[in-house]
């Protein structure tokens, strides 16, 4: 299914958008009328998603960076701004993740993590700032469950999604006099992803996610754009500074889908 908005004349910038659930964000903001950039590290996805971008019909800009390097991001939302105008709608969803106990991880494991997800998302936020339009703009930053449920051998990345929903709730305070919207979106498990690969490697570990989740399936990366697009839409306009966890009500931490099936009755 894919949710109906009109973003024509809307210029999309989002960073992390080459794969994923973020590619999808992408794809959804450029079938619905925007002009979408996308940046990550490596060149053939940044090709490979302005090449779809472009397919669905968006004029899609691709820019090669990490997101560590704040000068580096400074000067691709310039570029952008330069050629296409002000950016309309940022969302900040670059992020790395892998499976590891506290006891077991490097210092520069740790860091990489918090520097990829927490300082990448501080630097896309505050270098995009003086090229957004305002008032009107709105940013998403792309949290995880991790940031309010704790889980084990993701340290990093409680820590670091925790971090980037206080930086969400921050800017909202102090960017909302200039009329910027600033949410967290907050996927549940995603199906056909980098992250559940990593975190459910096997059939089993599949199996026992979708059991968690109350909703009892993993979710798509179209709903994730959906929940993107509807906080950045003039519908959401009086929207600013909330968490939305996208998750099937997987972050309740409840009973487990099957007992409730049979406890409603299924
Ligand atoms: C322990 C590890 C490790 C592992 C890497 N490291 N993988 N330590 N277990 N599995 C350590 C390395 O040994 C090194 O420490 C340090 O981390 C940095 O590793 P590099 O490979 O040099 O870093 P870099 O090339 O910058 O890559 C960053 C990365 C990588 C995070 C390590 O995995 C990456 O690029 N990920 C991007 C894609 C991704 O993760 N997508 C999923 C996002 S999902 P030392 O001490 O040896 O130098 C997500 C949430 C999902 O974010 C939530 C689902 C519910
Ligand atoms: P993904 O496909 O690996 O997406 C991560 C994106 O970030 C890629 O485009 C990657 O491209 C880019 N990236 C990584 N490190 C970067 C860096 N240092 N600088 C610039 N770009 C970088 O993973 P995903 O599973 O779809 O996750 C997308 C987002 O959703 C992440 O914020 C993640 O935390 C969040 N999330 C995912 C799930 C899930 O179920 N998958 C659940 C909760 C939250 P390059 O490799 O080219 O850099």
């Amino acid at each position: 299914m894919n949710a109906q908005f009109d973003f024509t004349g809307k210029n999309v910038f989002i960073f992390g958008g080459t794969s994923g659930i973020n590619l999808g964000i992408a794809q959804s903001f450029a079938i619905n009328g925007a002009t979408v950039a996308v940046a990550s590290r490596i060149q053939a996805k940044v090709d490979a998603a302005v090449a779809v971008l472009k397919e669905l019909g968006s004029n899609a800009h691709g820019y090669s960076l990490d997101v560590r390097q704040v000068e580096d991001v400074k000067a691709a939302v310039t570029a952008f701004h330069d050629t296409v105008g002000p950016i309309d709608i940022l969302v900040s969803g670059a992020a790395g993740n892998f499976p590891a106990p506290a006891l077991g991880m490097s210092a520069n494991a740790f860091r990489s993590v918090i520097d990829i997800d927490l300082m990448g998302t501080f630097h896309v936020c505050q270098s995009a700032y003086d090229v957004l339009r305002k008032p009107g703009a709105s940013i998403i930053n792309i949290s995880a469950p991790q940031a309010y449920v704790p889980m084990i051998m993701q340290s990093h990345v409680c820590a670091a999604k925790a971090g980037v929903d206080m930086i969400t709730r921050t800017l909202a305070l102090e960017w909302g006099g200039a009329g910027v919207r600033v949410n967290s979106v907050v996927p549940g498990p995603i199906d056909n992803t980098e992250g559940m690969d990593r975190l459910a490697p096997t059939q089993e570990a599949r199996a026992a996610t979708i059991q968690s989740v109350p909703l009892g399936r993993m979710g798509e990366a179209s709903e994730i754009a959906h929940a993107a697009m509807f906080l950045s839409s003039d519908a959401a306009a009086y929207i600013s500074g909330v968490v939305l966890p996208v998750d099937g009500g997987w972050s309740l931490g409840g009973a487990p889908s099957a007992m409730a099936a049979k406890l409603a009755g299924g």
